[in-house]
């Protein structure tokens, strides 16, 4: 377990917004297992799951529906719905006093909003800010080792394609792929509604929003997010996102570009001393792939190699595998909550 960076010890009343989906339940989890000392625990939902119980620890918590009435006394909040919810409670859980983490979109632009990765820029959380903005789990995987690399050789270009889990959709795609597993071990139709195609033996370009330049919003977050959490706004960003058949955890091909050139061993070691990076170095057995990753912590970095397609040694190609419910989502949103009520 990556430790706290800012230990937290004074109890905290937490409320856990939209606690029955993919990345809530992993809040929850998280809490329990990090020792977050939650006083009061509020798992906050739509009105579709108020009275579901889910376990946090070894107790039992009932869902409640989302409500002005829930606001009172809340000392942390961490948002995991979407981003109209969170856009229209954040203000008011602010207003109420607490400190606002949030895991949508909603105001990952908001020059007014800090975008935080706590391992490379949790500097902007010296100031306690009241709202925080979790980044988009590629994003957070791809700058988790694009960063400490940049502390040694300065980036210059930085090319990310992913390979991502269905459960970066929410807990109904990870549930439809499941299914699909079923319907088809029973020789029955193979059922698609969350990505209007089945996610099961199948690859295809990331189901967010065709933009009119022909890229999707996610290759579009990946790119501005990078360059605002590395500090870097003019850095030269290209995307391709994919979706995989894959539960969970998120990999990315990154190819770096450096203005000095690169030494493949000093590069691996820089990255196995990073925090919350872990080398999986491949010539001792097998590079990391999204099972190993499941349920980890850590990002794993495997594969580090020149890219001979960078002139001069100035090229470094990686293979990046990380958890993306966890440090892709609710640990890192977890990692910040830490900082500021430390
Ligand atoms: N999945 C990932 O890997 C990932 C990674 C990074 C960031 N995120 C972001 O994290 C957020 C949650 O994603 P997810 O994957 O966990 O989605 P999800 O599995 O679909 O869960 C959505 C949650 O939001 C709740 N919700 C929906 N409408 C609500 C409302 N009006 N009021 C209160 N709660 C409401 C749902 O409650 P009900 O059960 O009542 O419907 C559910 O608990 C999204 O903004 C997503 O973009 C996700």
């Amino acid at each position: 377990m990556i430790p706290a960076i800012a230990p937290v010890t004074r109890p905290q009343v937490t409320a856990v917004i939209g606690a029955t989906g993919a990345v809530g339940r992993e809040v929850l989890k998280q809490l329990h297992e990090r020792n977050f000392p939650v006083k009061e625990l509020r798992a906050l939902a739509s009105h579709r799951s108020a009275g579901e119980m889910l376990p946090f620890g070894s107790h039992q918590v009932a869902v409640r529906e989302l409500a002005e009435s829930e606001l009172a006394g809340v000392d942390v909040a961490i948002l995991a719905a979407d981003a109209s919810t969170s856009k229209a409670w954040a203000p008011r859980l602010v207003a109420a006093g607490a400190f606002v983490v949030d895991n949508s979109s909603a105001f990952r632009t908001d020059p007014n909003v800090p975008l935080v990765v706590p391992e490379v820029n949790g500097h902007l959380l010296k100031s306690r800010p009241t709202l925080v903005a979790n980044p988009n789990c590629t994003t957070i995987l791809s700058v988790m080792a694009a960063a400490p690399l940049h502390a040694v050789f300065t980036l210059i270009r930085m090319t990310a394609c992913s390979y991502q889990a269905v459960s970066g959709a929410g807990l109904p795609a990870m549930q439809e792929l499941e299914n699909q597993v079923r319907q088809w071990s029973r020789n029955e139709p193979v059922q698609a509604s969350v990505f209007k195609r089945p996610s099961l033996f199948n690859v295809f370009p990331h189901d967010s929003a065709l933009l009119p330049d022909g890229s999707v919003e996610e290759e579009t977050k990946l790119i501005r997010e990078s360059q605002r959490i590395l500090g870097l706004p003019k850095l030269r960003v290209s995307a391709t996102c994919a979706r995989v058949p894959v539960r969970r955890s998120h990999a990315i091909a990154l190819h770096l570009e450096f203005a000095k050139p690169v030494d493949v061993e000093v590069a691996r070691q820089t990255l196995d001393r990073a925090p919350g990076v872990r080398v999986i170095d491949e010539r001792q057995g097998s590079p990391a792939d999204s099972l190993m990753a499941a349920e980890q912590d850590d990002v794993l970095v495997s594969r580090v190699r020149f890219d001979p397609g960078v002139p001069d040694g100035h090229g470094l190609a990686l293979w990046v595998v990380g958890d993306q419910l966890l440090k892709g989502a609710a640990l890192n949103a977890i990692q910040i909550a830490e900082c500021l009520v430390s």
